[in-house]
Order: C-alpha cells, then sequence, then structure tokens
C-alpha cells in the first residue's frame, strides 16, 4: 500500500526570524540554506519571516544564489522555478561582525518589529567565537526575550572544554533558549524509533535483557576526511562520531519510555542511560574498544588514498572505531551494545540491528536444513540510506518435504510505502527551533554525560596505534573479533548497487 503523505497545513511555523549567523559558510550553504527552502516550497514559512545570512564576509545576493542553487537544485523545476526566485528575494545578506556588533542595527532592521517573534539565531560560526557572538547579541539589543540560540558540535573537545563553552553561552542564554543540534536526531527514521518503541506495545514488552541477545549500531561511511582534514585529525571518530550520534542513537534505544514525548522528559530518560554506562577505562580497553585507520583501496572501482596521505603527515588519529558498551541497569544487564563508525568503508550506512534470542528449544532439529536456517530473530532499523524496517524470522517453505525451513523478513520500506520525499534532518530541527520544541535537541547535561564517558576513552586510544584497514573494507580485523569473542558477528549493512 502506498499512502501518499503531505505536510498538514498546520505545520506552518508561527512569524519566525532565521539570522544565520556565518550565512555564507559552508554549513549555511549545504544545509540550512537548502533546508530553509525546502520547508519554504512545502508553503510552512510564512510569508513574514526574515531570512538573513549575517556574515563577516558578505558578498552579492546573485552570486550567494548562485552558489546555494547547487544544493537545492534537486527539487527545482520549470514548474517551480518561481518559487526558487520567491525564494531568493526573501533572502537578506547583511554585513555583521560577531566581535565588534557591526551590522546589528541592520539585522534588527531586518528582522520583525514585535518582541513576541521568535528570533533564531543560528551559529554556523567557529565555536571559538560563541562566547563573543553571545556576548554581542546581548550587548547590542539583538537578544530579546524570544531569541532561540542554535549551535551544533563540537561542543567542546572533551569534558572540560565543553563545560567551559557552555558556561559561556549560559551567561548570556537560558538553557529554554538553546538548541543544541546532533543532526542524527532529525533523521525521519530516528524519530520512527521512538514511534516504534512507544506508540506499539508488542515490541516495548521484549526490549530488555529477557528478549534482546545484543544490539549493534552501525554508522558507515564511504567518504573520506575531504577537506576537514585539520579538524578531524585532531577529533577523529571517537570524538567527532561516538561522542554524539551513536551515544544519542544508543540513547534511543535503550531509554525507559518517558511519560509525554516532551523535551525535558525525553532529555531526562537519555541522560539516565548516558549515565548508566559502563566505564570504559584503561582496565577494559582492549577488549571494548577496537579501533582503525584505513590505509589505500578503492570504493566504487575508484583507487582512494590513505588517511596518512589525505592529511599529508603520519598520525594517529582513529578513523574508524567500534565498542563494546554495556549499560548497568535492570533492563539491559548482560545485553552488549556494539557501536561502531568509520570512514572509507565498503559503504554508506547506517543501521541498529536488535537481535532477539533464539527460541530456548528447537523442536524443527531433525527438519532438512533447519539448523542452517534457524537465525535468532532480527530487527533491523535502517537509518539510511533507503530508510525502513525489517524484522528477520524464520517461515516454511511452502509445499510437501517436512518441515524445510528458511529466513524470510517482513519489510518496511519508507520509500515505498509513503509517497514522499523525506525531509533532510534539518528541515525537521529548523522548524522545531521555530516552534519552541527541544525534544529532538541536546541538553548540556546529556552533551557533558557523553564526554564523561568518552573522555577515557579517547586518553586511552591516544597511547595506541589504530590498526590500518584497506580503505573499501568493513574496518580492521579487530573489530570483528570484538564480535566474535563473544560468539556475535556484524551483520553487513545492505548497500546500494
Ligand atoms: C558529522 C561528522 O557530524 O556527521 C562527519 O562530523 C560525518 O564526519 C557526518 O561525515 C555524517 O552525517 P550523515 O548525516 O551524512 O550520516
Amino acid at each position: 500500500m502506498v499512502i501518499e503523505s503531505k505536510i498538514p497545513k498546520e505545520a506552518e511555523i508561527p512569524p519566525t526570524d532565521f539570522v544565520i549567523v556565518g550565512g555564507t559558510g559552508d554549513l549555511a550553504l549545504r544545509k540550512i540554506f537548502p533546508a530553509l527552502f525546502h520547508r519554504f516550497l512545502d508553503g510552512q514559512i510564512p510569508e513574514s519571516c526574515a531570512l538573513i545570512a549575517a556574515a563577516r564576509h558578505t558578498l552579492p545576493k546573485d552570486d550567494f544564489l548562485a552558489q546555494l542553487r547547487p544544493f537545492c537544485d534537486e527539487v527545482i523545476t520549470k514548474e517551480n522555478e518561481a518559487d526558487w526566485l520567491a525564494f531568493g528575494e526573501r533572502v537578506q545578506i547583511i554585513g555583521f561582525d560577531v566581535k565588534t556588533g557591526e551590522g546589528a542595527e541592520e539585522i534588527e532592521a531586518a528582522c520583525l518589529a514585535t518582541a513576541a517573534v521568535p528570533r533564531v539565531f543560528y551559529f554556523a560560526i567557529s565555536p571559538t567565537l560563541f562566547s563573543d557572538a553571545c556576548q554581542t547579541l546581548e550587548r547590542t539589543g539583538l537578544k530579546t526575550e524570544q531569541t532561540r540560540l542554535v549551535v551544533e558540535k563540537p561542543m567542546g573537545h572533551d569534558l572540560k572544554s565543553a563545560e567551559a563553552l557552555d558556561d559561556s553561552i549560559l551567561a548570556v542564554f537560558e538553557e529554554r533558549q538553546i538548541y543544541r543540534i546532533d543532526h542524527y536526531l532529525g533523521k525521519e527514521t530516528v524519530q520512527n524509533l521512538m514511534a516504534l518503541r512507544f506508540a506499539n506495545s508488542i515490541f516495548e514488552s521484549l526490549w530488555s535483557n529477557a528478549h534482546i541477545d545484543h544490539v549493534q549500531i552501525s554508522v558507515a561511511e564511504e567518504v573520506g576526511v575531504g577537506s576537514r582534514a585539520s579538524y578531524y585529525d585532531d577529533f577523529g571518530a571517537l570524538r567527532d562520531m561516538v561522542q554524539n550520534h551513536l551515544l544519542q542513537l544508543l540513547c534511543l534505544v535503550a531509554m525507559e519510555p518517558p511519560s509525554k514525548f516532551v523535551a525535558d522528559q525525553v532529555r531526562d530518560e537519555k541522560l539516565r542511560v548516558l549515565r548508566a554506562l559502563k566505564p570504559i577505562t584503561r582496565d577494559n580497553f582492549d577488549r571494548c574498544v577496537k579501533l582503525g585507520q584505513y590505509t589505500k583501496g578503492s570504493i566504487e572501482a575508484k583507487p582512494v588514498d590513505s588517511y596518512s596521505n589525505e592529511v599529508g603527515h603520519a598520525s594517529r588519529t582513529e578513523t574508524f572505531a567500534a565498542l563494546r558498551c554495556e549499560i548497568s541497569n535492570w533492563r539491559w544487564s548482560g545485553v552488549p551494545f556494539y557501536l561502531r563508525t568509520g570512514k572509507r568503508l565498503a559503504g554508506r550506512a547506517s543501521e541498529i540491528v536488535i537481535t532477539f534470542k533464539r527460541p530456548p528449544h528447537n523442536i524443527f532439529e531433525d527438519g532438512p536444513r533447519s539448523s542452517e536456517v534457524m537465525e535468532p530473530n532480527r530487527l533491523v532499523i535502517r537509518l539510511q540510506p533507503n530508510e525502513g524496517l525489517k524484522l528477520s524470522m524464520t517461515s516454511k517453505e511452502p509445499g510437501p518435504g517436512g518441515m524445510r525451513l528458511f529466513p524470510a523478513s517482513l519489510n518496511l520500506s519508507f520509500n515505498e510505502t509513503f509517497k514522499t520525499r523525506l525531509p533532510e534532518a534539518y528541515e525537521r530541527l529548523l522548524m522545531d527551533v521555530a516552534r519552541g520544541n527541544q525534544t529532538l535537541f541536546m541538553r548540556s547535561d546529556e552533551v557533558e554525560a557523553a564526554w564523561a564517558f568518552i573522555d577515557p576513552i579517547v586518553n586511552e586510544a591516544k597511547l595506541r596505534q589504530p590498526e590500518k584497514y584497506t580503505a573499501g573494507t568493513w574496518g580492521p580485523v579487530s573489530a570483528f573479533e570484538l564480535m566474535a569473542e563473544h560468539g556475535h558477528r556484524w551483520i553487513e549493512p545492505e548497500v546500494d548497487g
């Protein structure tokens, strides 16, 4: 069945001013303005909203739009070319210096005059400027009661720096005004994970150590470090991906049901999971963590260079990390959560795999092929690409010939089921900021709890050399051993092509 899915009229956001600070930079061009354009096309952004790119280095609007267009082209057609032009009309580019505040008056003049209108400042600038920028917004009076601040990772590079960064923001803004983005929380299937768990009763009753054997969370990328070599070489996979995206996914799988789907209740439950993670320290590091770094190889038949050549020097930075985590609480005691992420892997695929326990006794033992095919039930939540859910089960082949079992699966592909384009994470998140809904944003205590877990791992990692893996494979051998030691194996994600 195909379901025609449309944006409901009530999804229109209230009049809101969007000021993208660093609005002509990479993040703004690749993600933020395209997200605003998509929402504009769907009629979610009312006429009165100001869309401002505030930047130290301005450029003529036509040049800005020419740079933006390739990131929006996919949805521009002959029929809606006029909408693209109308969107362009709405965008304003204003020179703004976050240190001196020069340009603040022009921003004030471009925003809607009433103090009741939410004013969203999105910091698409280096975190080293956050503190100055916050002070400037206050000093120049741009910050109103209704101002909301959006910030993105990296939120510090360890617990101490994250606390310092937060202190500098909290000196000006209240927690209710701060929207810390982890764009994984804006992904459709991630939200669907919550619907799956908390809008259905069949899974929740099985969702514990009584029925689940182990959980795997994989975020595999084909891309290398590209133009971000100096940032990445400092951060590595543990800080770039595990501290935020993978731990957030783990929280959503493991958290207790909140009594309401509202910001603080959801965030309280995620925080409890982070705080219940069993620490990984020197004593258990080698049993729980495996790190890798890619060497030359090929992806989709194209040769790719080694990490050290990409960054231009020999490096100990890990481009792959696999972890075996444990959650010390009643629900999850004894259930390993395996996390892995890496660059230059065999495919781009993000999946959560919940493996259930095997049936306690096999009554089909003597049937043909029964022992080979009696795989445990698995629920695969596919985040990208080809978002969907798959439940694997054992079934019987039709016809005579004894109980011939075979592995079958129930598939829900969102692309095939819903006749709609799935919005990008930033689209959903920006609309939530305008509505004042913080549910899909991280609170400062969550960010800090994640750093408290990751810091000792990063400190140990620094003392070791990551194991090399060939680009275009699924990572270093030790990552497979991590699983095998416990009688488990990575379930290879489905890759396009
Ligand atoms: C970012 C990381 O947060 O997420 C990048 O800094 C990574 O290194 C990216 O490539 C992955 O996001 P997505 O949405 O493409 O899976």
